[in-house]
C-alpha cells in the first residue's frame, strides 16, 4: 500500500497485530524481500515494512542529499503517520541495519529491541568508500541493471545462486526496479555513515543478530563485533544462507525472529 508522509509518497506493508516490528530492507532492494516474513510472522506481531526513498513504491526527493539518518527520519515519520508512538522492534537487513542503528541513535525512546540481519556496525573503510564512488559512476552510466549485474552473484550464497533460478530472477527484478537517484542516494548515505559500534555499546535492550553462514558481504568478525558490543544480544547463524537470509532461508529466519519475540514476552 501507499501513503503520503510529509508530502512524499511512501510504499509500505502493514500486517498483523500487537508489538510493531519494523522491517527495513537492504540495498538496492525494496520491501518485497520481506514477503515471507510478513506472511510468516504476522501471527506473532504487527509487521510494518517500508520502502526506503527511491526504492519500491517510495518516492525519491530530488536535490536533497541523502544521509543514513534521512532514512531513519523517514521511518519515524511513517510510524508517526500510522499512529505508532510506542517503542517498536526495529529490524534491518544490511543497509537496513545501518538505518536501524541510525534510528536507535536518533530515537532511542522509540526502540524496544533490535534485529540486525546480515549487517555490521562499523563504517566503510577507505577502500569501501572508494568502491561506493565507483558504484555511483556505474549507476550513472549503466543504471540499475549495471548495479544488479555486479551484485547478484554476491548477495546470494553460491549454493542458492546455482540451485534456485527463481529466487535469482526475483532478486534481479527487485534490484532492477530501483531508481538511479535512489541508488546514488543509498550509496552516498552508506559511504558517509558513521561507525555505530558505540551506539550498540550503549544499548541495553534485547538484540537479535542474524547471520548467513555463507554471506559473502558480511564477515563472521562483523557479527562477533556486534555481539560483543550489544550486551544483551543473541547471535543466530543460518546455514545455507548468504546475504539475503530472509529470502534464502525464510523458515529458519522466521523461526529465529518468532523465538526472539517469544523470549521478550
Ligand atoms: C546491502 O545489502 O544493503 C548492501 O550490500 C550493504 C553494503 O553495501 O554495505
Amino acid at each position: 500500500m501507499q501513503t503520503t508522509v510529509m508530502g512524499r509518497i511512501v510504499g509500505y506493508d502493514d500486517r498483523g497485530e500487537g508489538t510493531p516490528v519494523v522491517l527495513i530492507h537492504g540495498y538496492p532492494l525494496n520491501r518485497m524481500i520481506w514477503e515471507a516474513q510478513w506472511e510468516g510472522l504476522a501471527d506473532h506481531a504487527r509487521i510494518i515494512a517500508p520502502d526506503l526513498r527511491g526504492f519500491g513504491e517510495s518516492e525519491m526527493v530530488a536535490g536533497i542529499p541523502t544521509e543514513i539518518t534521512t532514512y531513519a527520519d523517514d521511518v519515524r515519520e511513517l510510524l508517526d503517520a500510522l499512529g505508532i508512538s510506542e517503542p517498536a522492534i526495529i529490524a534491518g537487513l544490511s543497509m537496513g541495519g545501518y538505518v536501524a542503528l541510525a534510528y536507535l541513535r536518533r530515537y532511542p525512546e522509540h526502540v524496544a529491541a533490535l534485529i540486525l540481519a546480515n549487517t555490521k556496525a562499523t563504517a566503510d573503510s577507505l577502500e569501501g568508500k572508494a568502491g561506493r564512488d565507483k558504484s555511483i559512476t556505474l549507476a550513472q552510466t549503466k543504471g540499475a541493471a549495471g548495479i544488479a549485474e555486479g551484485m547478484l552473484p554476491k548477495v546470494l550464497s553460491p549454493k542458492t545462486y546455482t540451485s534456485n533460478p527463481e529466487l535469482v530472477a526475483q532478486v534481479n527484478r527487485i534490484m532492477q526496479s530501483a531508481t538511479v537517484p535512489g541508488i546514488i542516494g543509498a550509496l552516498t548515505a552508506m559511504r558517509d555513515r558513521p561507525d555505530s559500534t558505540g551506539t550498540l555499546l550503549e544499548f541495553s535492550q534485547s538484540t537479535l543478530i542474524i547471520a548467513g553462514a555463507d554471506d559473502q558481504l558480511m564477515s563472521a568478525a562483523d557479527q562477533e563485533n556486534m555481539k560483543q558490543a550489544a550486551r544483551n544480544s543473541t547471535l543466530v547463524t543460518i546455514p545455507d544462507a548468504g546475504h539475503l537470509s530472509p529470502m534464502e532461508q525464510p523458515e529458519a529466519f522466521n523461526k529465529a525472529v518468532a523465538e526472539f519475540l517469544r523470549s521478550m514476552g
